[in-house]
């Protein structure tokens, strides 16, 4: 016998979906490119790997899905000698080597690039600078606006003028520890007001780390548990297969705890353990991200070896193909104590996370090219199974999957199909884009737009990069001028997952 309520209905998913709010997401509402002033941007350090890479490329991109200004102007600067074909040519160059060129648009795209070479320690090169931005904003109509883009080099002449806006745009790293940060900024600030400045981290622009916080906050059923009544602890790994390539001058200055620990890796512990702010609104989200960054528990640098692990890559295999050891890459120190792995042990001291340890690891040469933030829950805390189930049930496990693979997925336990009791541990998936069919913008290309529209919300602040030095810079003066420094360097065989001295810390 049909149910009275599938007599009046039809069935009963149309009875559901009569109580419930329409769950469907309509993507082509929520992300269209908002419009933009138009502007000239200028890059400095234009012929380095950065532009080539990362900046023309979303660029570009950004011009094909019609989210630059109308019009734009781009000026590439840097030291060496090129004229404006010459400039095009090259980027023509690594649009095509990175696949990104479309031939049919590129000739209307290339023709708003220019180059001005520069010489830094030279004030009449910026005179000369200035005349070409000059010439080009009267030419062109970019109303005065102007966003500086630095790779390394601070120009200094650019306070607002009443005749546009003017932005500069900052590329890690901001520093090598607390000081020289306080210093960098001491320079930007003669010429520029914070809310000129615009210090970017790509990875918060990435799509699956902005939706960290839609996930805590647009739904009730997580924040209640999100805290360390409920969670074990946080592992936040960001591994890598790649080596060092051709970075050694950088990365023989900064190893993994500058180049991602300072930056990328903070952010994402910021954005998981925040408390939420009132108004999802640039200042007072980088707030609640500072608060956080004011709470890590200082370094116990007396005892190190209990909470920091360090590793450098050995030769080894990745893809099957073999690779040299860190130590052999072009340019490498051959006795570089530079590490290229670290596995750190860091407590939050404040009611939500006291007591609750989180793991944050990071390396190269690792097994797989992977970005996740794990939530280990607790345990059940009395198991009414222990006489028919062998062995503990495992808790519940939520990974906020950032990259490559972007989705959700939360571990629980259910009942074995089958005349026997047993337990078996099932995930629940969300893929990122799937029902999704809509523009997807790259994490350059986010923040090069938030840039344009002066959004600073997922940029980083002064106060933000001051704090986090302040608790890396004891570590990182007291793992470089330790007596043991040697010692705490674990070699690891690269494709593997890092030092196995790794599971000390657990
Ligand atoms: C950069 C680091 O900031 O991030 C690189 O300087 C690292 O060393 C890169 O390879 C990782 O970024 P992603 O987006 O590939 O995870």
């Amino acid at each position: 016998m049909e149910s009275d309520v599938e007599n009046q209905n039809g069935n009963l998913d149309e009875v559901i979906e009569a109580v419930a709010p329409d769950p469907e997401i309509r993507p082509e509402e929520c992300l269209g490119i908002e419009h933009t002033d138009p502007c000239t941007i200028v890059i400095m350090g234009a012929t380095g790997d950065l532009t080539a890479r990362k900046l023309l490329p979303a660029l570009f991109n950004l011009y094909l899905n019609d989210g630059l200004p109308v019009p734009f102007q781009i000026v590439g600067c840097g030291r060496t000698q090129l004229n404006d074909q010459q400039f095009r040519r090259m980027m023509e160059k690594a649009l095509t080597r990175a696949n990104r060129m479309d031939s049919s648009k590129w000739p209307a795209f290339s023709s708003a690039l220019h180059y001005q070479s520069v010489d830094y320690g030279n004030p009449a090169s910026f005179e000369n600078l200035t005349v070409l931005l000059t010439t080009l904003d009267q030419e062109h109509h970019t109303q005065g606006n102007l966003i500086q883009i630095l790779n390394g080099y601070v120009d200094g002449n650019e306070e607002e003028n009443g005749n546009g806006w003017s932005r500069l745009v900052v590329e890690k790293p901001f520093g090598k520890d607390l000081q020289t940060a306080v210093d960098l900024n001491r320079n930007i600030r003669e010429y520029f007001q914070e809310h000129q400045i615009f210090r970017i981290d790509h990875y918060m622009a990435k799509e699956t780390v902005q939706n960290i916080l839609m996930f805590r906050f647009a739904n009730s059923i997580f924040e209640p548990i999100w805290n360390r009544r409920y969670i074990e602890h946080v592992s936040i790994i960001a591994s890598e297969t790649l080596g060092v390539e051709h970075r050694a001058g950088y990365y023989e200055q900064a190893g993994i705890l500058r180049d991602m620990f300072q930056n990328h890796m903070m952010q994402l512990l910021a954005l998981t353990t925040m408390e939420p702010p009132s108004l999802f609104e640039p200042d007072r989200v980088r707030d609640e991200r500072v608060k956080v960054f004011r709470s890590l528990r200082p370094f116990p640098v007396e005892k190190l070896n209990e909470h920091i692990i360090l590793g450098q890559y050995g030769s080894g295999k990745i893809d099957g193909k073999p690779v040299p050891a860190y130590r052999e890459e072009p340019e490498v120190n051959p006795d570089s104590l530079i590490p290229t792995f670290a596995r750190m042990k860091v407590y939050i001291d404040n009611w939500r996370w006291q007591g609750v340890p989180f793991f944050i690891t990071s390396g190269k040469r690792l097994a797989e090219k992977t970005t996740q933030i794990a939530i280990q829950f607790k345990e059940v805390p009395h198991s009414m199974f222990r006489q028919t189930i062998d062995g503990a049930i495992t808790a519940n496990r939520l990974i906020l999957g950032i990259s490559p693979d972007e989705k959700i997925t939360l571990t629980f336990q259910t009942k074995n199909p089958g005349a026997q009791m047993c337990l078996r541990s099932v995930t629940m998936d969300f893929l990122y884009h799937k029902n999704y069919t809509g523009p997807k913008l790259d994490a350059y290309e986010k923040v090069l737009i938030d840039c344009m529209l002066g959004d600073q919300m997922l940029f980083w602040r002064q106060d933000g990069v001051e704090h986090c030095w302040s608790f890396l810079t004891p570590v990182l003066s007291e793992c470089e001028t330790c007596d043991s420094r040697v010692e705490m360097l674990h070699t690891y065989e690269s494709g593997g997952w890092g030092p196995s001295a790794q599971h000390i810390l657990i």
